[in-house]
């Protein structure tokens, strides 16, 4: 089978993207952009055969590439996207996909009217922790859920007081970290919100020009009268880690720090099993994996479903923010990708 011809913007977690390509049996890696210039001697010496160039349109403009990924700061993702839809490339990139509503619409439109597909590193779902609780969810063993918490604890407030997310225009950390929360409640509900009310502030975070909330909360309102809250918390004082809790008529899952739980029984120490598989370093990269594989086999309903997820998740963590923004419940409409009061 011939190669996919790929190309990485952005050297952070991108280097992880990289790897991917230009190990897997069925991409090659053949371009980076990285514009850190401290960053090339590195990555110069780690893929010699790999063309490090100095400009993102030397990637864009290249038909020889098939597969652009963006790992680039957040800012960066919705311009670097269109510009890979204009040159028809397909695109794997970090989430969030972009930052404002309209960004959002326009990216769907433009996707569905090419050839190319786009997919997002939701890496979470790929996490055994997790895929258990799914496991936990579809056999029943929770039974009728009607409530659940999702909260991403970042627990690395330097990065926001030193790093690339204080100094952005705009950061947003329920893009940046809830939106993993959002994406697993969704995957696991097989069920979109249909209304959303928040609220945020920012008492941690020492950084002046940092003028975003480091603290987000979302309530989160299903037509099956499910709720669901989401909290992105930034300046948390713990490790980094993402905690769950699913509340059934049956039993109760929680996940956090110590591990995961399914509790089947209203009495102490009863009917507890614990769960705790650990996620290695290859597992993190396999939604590239599906992605190429999907490329490859053109399995386009998979491929449009995926895409359909990325485009849902990312209008709830913008129903999330608007809500806090205008202090009202917002209405979310998932075919006209817009948010109502
Ligand atoms: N899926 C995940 O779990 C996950 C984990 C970490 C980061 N991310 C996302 O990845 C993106 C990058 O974050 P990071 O943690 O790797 O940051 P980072 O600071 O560790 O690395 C980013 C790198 O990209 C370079 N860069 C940024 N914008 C660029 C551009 N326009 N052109 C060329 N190079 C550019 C920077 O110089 C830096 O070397 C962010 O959008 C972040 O939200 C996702």
């Amino acid at each position: 089978m011939k190669k996919i011809n790929c190309a990485v913007i952005g050297m952070g977690v991108g280097a992880r993207h990289a790897d991917f390509y230009d190990n897997y049996k069925f991409t090659k890696l053949v371009k980076i952009f990285e514009f850190d210039k401290s960053k090339w001697k590195k990555i110069k010496k780690k893929y010699p055969q790999v063309e490090l160039v100095k400009n993102e349109n030397e990637i864009f403009q290249d038909q020889n590439i098939n597969l652009v990924s963006l790992a680039s700061y957040d800012n960066y993702h919705n311009s670097q996207i269109m510009k890979a839809i204009k040159f028809k490339k397909n695109i794997f990139v970090e989430k969030p996909i972009c930052l404002f509503l309209k960004e959002l619409r326009k990216i769907k439109q433009a996707v569905e009217k090419s050839k190319i597909n786009m997919s997002c590193n939701f890496v979470l779902r790929e996490n055994n922790q997790f895929k258990k609780i799914k496991e936990h969810i579809k056999k029943k063993r929770v039974g009728k859920i009607y409530f659940a918490e999702g909260d991403y604890n970042y627990g690395r407030a330097e990065k926001v007081e030193k790093g690339w997310r204080g100094k952005i225009p705009y950061y947003s950390v329920t893009h940046g970290g809830a939106i993993h929360m959002i994406d697993l409640i969704l995957w696991y509900f097989n069920e979109l919100p249909t209304s959303v009310i928040s609220s945020g502030n920012k008492l941690v975070i020492k950084n002046k020009k940092f003028k975003s909330n480091d603290f987000t909360v979302g309530i989160l309102n299903f037509k099956s009268r499910k709720i669901v809250k989401i909290t992105s918390n930034f300046g948390c004082v713990t490790p980094h880690h993402h905690a769950l809790k699913i509340f059934g008529d049956k039993g109760t899952v929680i996940h956090d720090l110590r591990g995961g739980m399914l509790i089947n029984s209203r009495h102490m120490k009863k009917k507890i099993s614990k769960f705790n598989f650990k996620t290695n370093n290859m597992q993190k990269a396999n939604f590239i994996k599906f992605f190429v594989d999907d490329l490859l086999n053109k399995r386009n309903k998979k491929l449009e479903e995926n895409f359909r997820n990325i485009i849902n998740s990312m209008l709830v963590s913008l129903a999330i923010e608007k809500s806090i923004k205008y202090n009202k419940k917002i209405f979310i409409n998932y075919k006209k990708i817009a948010l109502n009061e």
